[in-house]
C-alpha cells in the first residue's frame, strides 16, 4: 500500500499555540525551524551554551536566547538541534535534569535515539520531524512560500498527543506544504545515513571530482571542467527533481539521452551497488555510528583533515572565481543565507 502523505489540512497548528517551543542550537536546522515556526505565529525561544558563537546570530534575528538548561525548563516542546555527536553530553548536563513529565523532546534526525547514545526519560514524548533537505533550504523554501518534504516519527507517546505535535511542527516549518510521511526512528536514521553517504553528499561529490579530474588531467581547461561537471549538475538535477528521470530525458538531446542510457550504467555499475550494500550494512549494524562517535571522542582529527583537503581541491578555486561572476549566486549563497533572512 502506498504511504499516506500528510498535507496542510491534516495538521493543526493550534496544538502548538500557547506553548513555548525551545530550539537548542541555532545552526543549519535550528535556525530554519526557529525562523519558520516564528513566522507561523508560534512562540519560540533559543537555548545555547555560554559563549556559543550562535548567540549573536539568533539575537540578531529577534529571538530570546537563554542557556540550554533554562530553555528546557521553560519549554513544552524542546527541539534538539545540536550536532548528533554532541547531543549526549548536552542531554546529561542540561536537558535531562530539566525534562519534567509531559514535555516533548523533538529531533530532526534519529541518530541519538536509534543508536541509544541518549536513553530518554519515559515520561516525555519523543518525536521526530526531519525535513528531507538541508536547513538553509528549509528556510529559503519556506520564505518563498514553498516547503521541503518532511518525515515524522513517534518513539514514545505518554501524552497521546505526540503525533499531533509532530504534524503541527511539520506544518509550522512548511513541511506539510510539500508532503509529510510517517516513519520510525530506525527507518529515518538508516535511510538518512545511507543516502547522505552514498548518493547525496558522498556519492555526488566523489562523482563531480572524478569527472572534473578526468577532464583536467586530459588537458581540458579547468573552467570548462567546472561548468561541465559541477555547475550544470544542478540544472540537470532540477529537471530530475521536477519531472523524474524520464522527464529530464525529455529535455536533453537525443545524443545526450543515448550517452546517458548506454554509458552511464557502465560508470555507475554493479560494483558501485555492491559497495552501497556494504555501506548500508555498516549503517544497519551500528558500525558507522560507533566509528563516528569514536572520531568525535578522538577530537575529530581525521574528519577535520579530510574536510581541509576537500577545501584545497583546485575545483574550489575555479568555482569561487566563476561563481563570483554570477551575481544571483551571491544573493542565494548558503553561507550568506542566514544574514539574508
Ligand atoms: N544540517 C542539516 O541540514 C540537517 C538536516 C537534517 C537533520 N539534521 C540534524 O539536525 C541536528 C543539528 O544539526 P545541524 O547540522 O543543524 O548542526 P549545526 O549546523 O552544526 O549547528 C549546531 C548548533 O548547536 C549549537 N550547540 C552545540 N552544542 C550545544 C549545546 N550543548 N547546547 C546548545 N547548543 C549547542 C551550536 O552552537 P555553536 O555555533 O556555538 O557551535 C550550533 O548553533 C542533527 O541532529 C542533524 O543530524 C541536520
Ligand atoms: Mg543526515
Amino acid at each position: 500500500m502506498p504511504a499516506k502523505v500528510y498535507s496542510d489540512k491534516d495538521a493543526d497548528l493550534s496544538v502548538l499555540k500557547n506553548k513555548t517551543l525551545a530550539i537548542l542550537g541555532f545552526g543549519s536546522q535550528g535556525h530554519a525551524h526557529a525562523l519558520n515556526l516564528k513566522d507561523s505565529g508560534l512562540n519560540v525561544i533559543i537555548g545555547l551554551y555560554e559563549g556559543s558563537k550562535s548567540i549573536p546570530v539568533a539575537q540578531e534575528k529577534g529571538f530570546e536566547v537563554v542557556r540550554t538548561a533554562e530553555a528546557v525548563r521553560r519549554a513544552d516542546v524542546i527541539m534538539v538541534a545540536i550536532p548528533d555527536t554532541k547531543q549526549p553530553a548536552a542531554y546529561d548536563k542540561d536537558i535531562a535534569p530539566n525534562l519534567t513529565k509531559g514535555k516533548a523532546l523533538l529531533f530532526s534526525h534519529g541518530f541519538s535515539i536509534h543508536f541509544k547514545t541518549i536513553i530518554p526519560a519515559k515520561n516525555v514524548d519523543v518525536i521526530l520531524v526531519a525535513p528531507k533537505g538541508p536547513g538553509h533550504i528549509v528556510r529559503r523554501q519556506y520564505a518563498e512560500g514553498k516547503g521541503v518534504p518532511a518525515l515524522i516519527a513517534v518513539y514514545q507517546n505518554p501524552s497521546k498527543q505526540a503525533k499531533k505535535i509532530a504534524l503541527a511542527w511539520a506544518k509550522g516549518i512548511g513541511g506539510t506544504r510539500a508532503g509529510v510521511i510517517e516513519t520510525t526512528f530506525k527507518e529515518e536514521t538508516e535511510t538518512d545515513l545511507f543516502g547522505e553517504q552514498t548518493v547525496l553528499c558522498g556519492g555526488v561529490t566523489a562523482l563531480i571530482l572524478a569527472g572534473y579530474e578526468t577532464l583536467v588531467e586530459a588537458g581540458y581547461q579547468p573552467e570548462m571542467a567546472y561548468f561541465e561537471c559541477l555547475h550544470e549538475l544542478k540544472l540537470i538535477v532540477d529537471l530530475i527533481n521536477e519531472a523524474g528521470v524520464s522527464g529530464m530525458r525529455f529535455s536533453v538531446s537525443e545524443t545526450a539521452k543515448w550517452g546517458d542510457v548506454s554509458v552511464g550504467p557502465k560508470i555507475i555499475d554493479a560494483s558501485v551497488k555492491k559497495r552501497m550494500k556494504a555501506a548500508l550494512k555498516d549503517v544497519q549494524s551500528g558500525k558507522f555510528a560507533k566509528g563516528w562517535v569514536q572520531e568525535y571522542q578522538g577530537g575529530y582529527k581525521k574528519y577535520q583533515a579530510l574536510l581541509k583537503a576537500g577545501e584545497k581541491h583546485p575545483i574550489e578555486q575555479v568555482g569561487t572565481r566563476l561563481r563570483s561572476l554570477m551575481p544571483w549566486m551571491k544573493k542565494h549563497s548558503v553561507k550568506g543565507v542566514q544574514a539574508a533572512y
